[in-house]
């Protein structure tokens, strides 16, 4: 059997749909890039804003196109539109065979196997019915293939699942349930794993990754056993909470040599306001005062956001405040989302969506700007800097560059400890390695640079 799925959403995601595949490869089914030929067209969702979702139903409408063309194919829709949405699935398009929340998955290739005239449908149980047992989703994480990873030596590692914030435009509460942490001898012991696979750089998820506590370990705890692994060379955490941020934190990446120098800390808005009307527990002093310390502590630490403009009530002056915590955080970068309603949630419940369309989009762009200008003055100032770079693969725009790389290279792309992005030319075997390159230019997004020697390993 041939299988196709395609991931939408955040890392979170992308780590499913690695462990699902090695599931659906243990079971003796066979991964496909080509959904035309696949019998099981698999799509691990996203429900996180209204476009992630119109996306999926798209596809589904053009799967189920097909079968009722004729074709004998399995249609599922895995993650967290299948939990959102469930048997109104199943209603929506005709055709379709598998509906599988996200915590469910570790039943997939049962409920392919046991495809027939009736759908199927897995869901996680409701908040309500209290905290879920992890043993089903823990077999999922276990049958993990250390071998098959996102990028050559690079693994995300869950040491979380759920939300509890309830921030109050999100979803990601409802369809991934309460917060949970998982203990730190699975964590450590499946890291090990993948670093005698060849991993050497480790992203640890969470949704909000710094409130991980497990038998009284807090973060920067885990991160010193992590540190400890043998083989190890970077360690990320996202995404981080600004509320309750224990400093600690911050001196694990400044004293541990494999924690990488990048924060990526969500503000989501610069207006005490807005803050409150989002349910954030924090307020913009606590947020500035966070980055002045992160700042302090860490030498040349990189700081990555993300934002929503237009949401409910936002006025010109909430905007603006906003954009001048990019300009005051020099962010790396930052991720900015219009605001978009999401059923069940309590903005969604208690505040209109009052910020016309118009206005979201020009406040998007002009964000996008002044994050723009921040993103190339931060940037220009490593120019001329020799910074390490764990090469991920050629650059996919490798055939697009102004000058074409030497014979036998082809342009690199690789990333700092800082997560910047360094383009530079060599051969395509460095894929995996550590490589010390000197920046010669910069601009917003990319940094170019001049390879020197690979590091021995
Ligand atoms: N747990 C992470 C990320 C959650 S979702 C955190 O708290 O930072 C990723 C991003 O999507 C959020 O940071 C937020 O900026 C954005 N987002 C979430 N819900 C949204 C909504 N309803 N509309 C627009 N953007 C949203
Ligand atoms: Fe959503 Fe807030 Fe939880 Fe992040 S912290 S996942 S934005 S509820
Ligand atoms: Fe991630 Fe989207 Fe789910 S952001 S947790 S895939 S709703």
């Amino acid at each position: 059997m041939k299988v196709y799925l395609e991931t939408m959403g955040c890392q979170m995601n992308r780590l499913d749909s690695e462990l699902v595949e090695a599931a659906l490869r243990a079971a003796g089914m066979e991964l496909t890039d080509d959904a035309r030929g696949a019998d099981v067209l698999l799509y691990n969702t996203c429900a996180v804003r209204r476009h992630a979702e119109d996306k999926v139903h798209s596809r589904l409408g053009w799967a189920c196109r097909r079968k009722a063309d004729g074709r004998r194919i399995i249609i599922g829709v895995l993650g967290c539109m299948a939990q959102r949405l469930g048997e109104q699935l199943l209603r929506r398009h005709d055709g379709l065979d598998i509906v599988c929340g996200p915590g469910q998955l570790a039943g997939l290739a049962e409920m392919i196997a046991a495809a027939g005239p009736q759908p199927k449908v897995a869901l996680d149980p409701s908040r309500r019915d209290g905290p879920p047992g992890d043993d089903a989703v823990e077999r999922l994480d276990a049958g993990r293939d250390a071998a098959h990873t996102h990028l050559p030596g690079q693994a995300y590692v869950r040491i979380m699942r759920g939300c509890d914030k309830f921030c109050s435009y999100c979803i990601v509460p409802l369809v991934r349930g309460p917060e949970r942490s998982r203990p730190s001898e699975l964590i450590l012991a499946e890291l090990r794993r993948l670093v005698d696979a060849g991993v050497t750089q480790a992203t640890l998820l969470g949704q909000t990754v710094n409130s991980y506590r497990h038998d009284g370990a807090a973060l920067a705890d885990l991160l010193e056993r992590i540190d400890g692994v043998d083989g190890l060379r970077r360690v990320r955490f996202v995404t981080n909470y600004p509320a309750d941020f224990d400093r600690a934190i911050l001196q694990a990446m400044r004293d541990l040599p494999t924690v990488c120098e990048y924060l990526h800390i969500p503000a989501q808005s610069g207006s005490d306001r807005v803050l409150r009307a989002m349910g954030r527990r924090y307020t913009r002093s606590e947020y500035d005062e966070l980055i002045d310390a992160a700042r302090e502590t860490v030498p040349g630490i990189a700081i990555a956001g993300d934002f929503i403009v237009g949401f409910p009530g936002e006025r010109e002056e909430d905007f603006a405040a906003s954009a001048d915590l990019i300009r005051r955080s020099g962010y790396k970068n930052s991720f900015i989302f219009k605001y978009s309603p999401r059923p069940d949630t309590s903005a969604d419940k208690r505040l209109p969506d009052d910020v016309p369309e118009p206005v979201k989009r020009r406040r998007n762009g002009e964000l996008l700007a002044v994050q723009e200008e921040v993103s190339l003055a931060g940037n220009r100032q490593l120019v001329g800097r020799t910074m390490e770079v764990l090469v991920e693969g050629p650059s996919p725009r490798a055939d697009r560059q102004p000058v074409p790389a030497p014979a036998g290279q082809t342009q690199m792309l690789g990333r700092t400890r800082g997560d910047h992005i360094v383009v530079f030319d060599g051969p395509a075997s460095l894929a995996g390695q550590y490589v010390d390159v000197e920046v010669t230019a910069a601009t917003a997004l990319t940094l170019t640079a001049r390879a020197a020697t690979p590091q021995a390993r």
